[in-house]
């Protein structure tokens, strides 16, 4: 008989052992499914919780390969892997979902540029450049085409004097766009061809960090933006092919347009708070979608504000957590702390999900657990 998930034998290998990784093992539990993991640091938030931790690197060829060999079915919490490996072990019939292919285009924002323009997804306009000496137009968002993450490998130049910090090396060069809002869309697509999405969300920007601060669900648009942004979601993950979930990051902007922004093919921030809010969380649903089983219903079933636990700017060690006791003396409060034991600043170590029947109670109570609860090194 073939292999089920919830067989003892059956092993779900993840490329990745961060706090994404964590909370999909979380829901994994409750399918009795294996998880197999693989990271470069033996202190990752997944360490202590997978039923099988190898400690290497998910960039090398063979590490990958070795790791993967032996696994029914392999995903990712992070896109910056060894693809060529993925490759091998799709011909050696272990399923890669993500499949390669689709994470080769994510790894360079070049190719995602050009993957939206290719299939006429909106999206602003841009510049693919190989060195800085080619920019010749100020204001311009300068993009690394590779490796960039959290914001880093993004920034706005605006004068030529900021033309000194310009990245070297190939670049995206995007419009600076006049955004009104940044949403987000969560579509998970399984092997059978099923699609559902979440209901957008909105986020709020740390401008400092460049990170998500605040993200609320649902997102205060009208039903007619929030359709448009679903099937658009729609139409990135189905012509793309993908199996597994695909956050889609979109601005709307003042002139009341959507742009696909960026995509990750992979659990996303932007889908933290439905494991409290919606009928089924994006972990869930990441597990369905690459075992291909029925997808979830997605709803909202509450409100929620979702904050990021980021750790406080000059400090770096052993890191505590100041406030605690007292956010958790509000009703609605859920806390995730990633088991991360070094702080630094702006590092996620956390996040603190808020849920109301009123959005607008849970945005008032998420900014005093943001003033009240502190990251700090020891
Ligand atoms: N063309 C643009 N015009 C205006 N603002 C932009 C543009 N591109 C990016 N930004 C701003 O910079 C942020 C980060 O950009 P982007 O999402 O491309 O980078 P990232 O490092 O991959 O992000 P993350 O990993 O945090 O999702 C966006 O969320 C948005 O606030
Ligand atoms: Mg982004």
């Amino acid at each position: 008989m073939a292999k089920e998930f919830f067989d003892k034998d059956f092993k779900l290998g993840i490329l990745g052992g961060g706090q994404l990784g964590r909370m999909f093992i979380q829901e994994a539990v409750s399918y009795n499914v294996k998880i197999a993991v693989l990271d470069p640091s033996k202190d990752a938030p997944c360490a202590n919780i997978a039923d099988e931790f190898t400690v290497g690197d998910f960039n090398d060829y063979q590490t990958v390969v070795d790791f993967g060999a032996n696994k029914d079915v392999v995903t990712i919490e992070i896109e910056h892997v060894n693809v060529e490996a993925l490759k091998e072990l799709e011909k050696r019939g272990v399923k890669v979902f993500p499949q390669p292919h689709v994470i080769e285009l994510v790894q360079d924002k070049g190719l995602q540029k050009e993957f939206y323009q290719k299939h006429e997804i909106p999206t602003s306009s841009f510049q693919l450049i190989s060195d800085k000496s080619e920019i010749k137009n100020l204001p311009i968002v300068q993009k690394l085409r590779k490796g960039g993450y959290d914001g880093r490998g993004v920034q706005v130049l605006k004068s030529e004097d900021d033309l000194k910090e310009a990245f070297e090396g190939a670049c995206v060069l995007e419009e600076l766009v006049a955004i009104d809002k940044e949403i987000s869309v969560i579509v998970a697509r399984n092997e059978d061809g099923e699609v559902r999405t979440f209901p957008a969300v909105e986020l709020e920007f740390n401008p400092k960090a460049n990170l998500v601060e605040f993200l609320f669900s649902p997102a205060n648009i009208d039903k007619h933006k929030k359709a448009e942004a679903r099937d658009l979601a729609v139409e990135v993950a189905e012509k793309l092919g993908i199996v597994g979930l695909l956050a889609v990051e979109m601005f709307l902007t003042e002139d009341g347009e959507l742009l696909v922004n960026e995509i990750a093919p992979r659990t996303h921030n932007s889908g933290h708070h439905t494991i409290e809010a919606n009928f089924t969380s994006q972990f869930e649903q990441h597990l369905r979608s690459v075992l291909n089983m029925p997808l979830g219903k997605t709803e909202v079933m509450i409100p929620a504000v979702m904050v990021n636990l980021l750790g406080e700017p000059n400090n770096e060690g052993d890191a505590t957590y100041l406030g605690l006791n007292k956010i958790l003396k509000t009703p609605g409060v859920h806390l995730h702390l990633y088991g991360k034991t070094t702080t630094k600043p702006y590092r996620k170590m956390g996040h603190v999900t808020i849920i109301n029947e009123d959005l607008n109670t849970a945005k008032s109570m998420a900014r005093k657990v943001k003033n009240t609860l502190k990251v700090v090194a020891k």
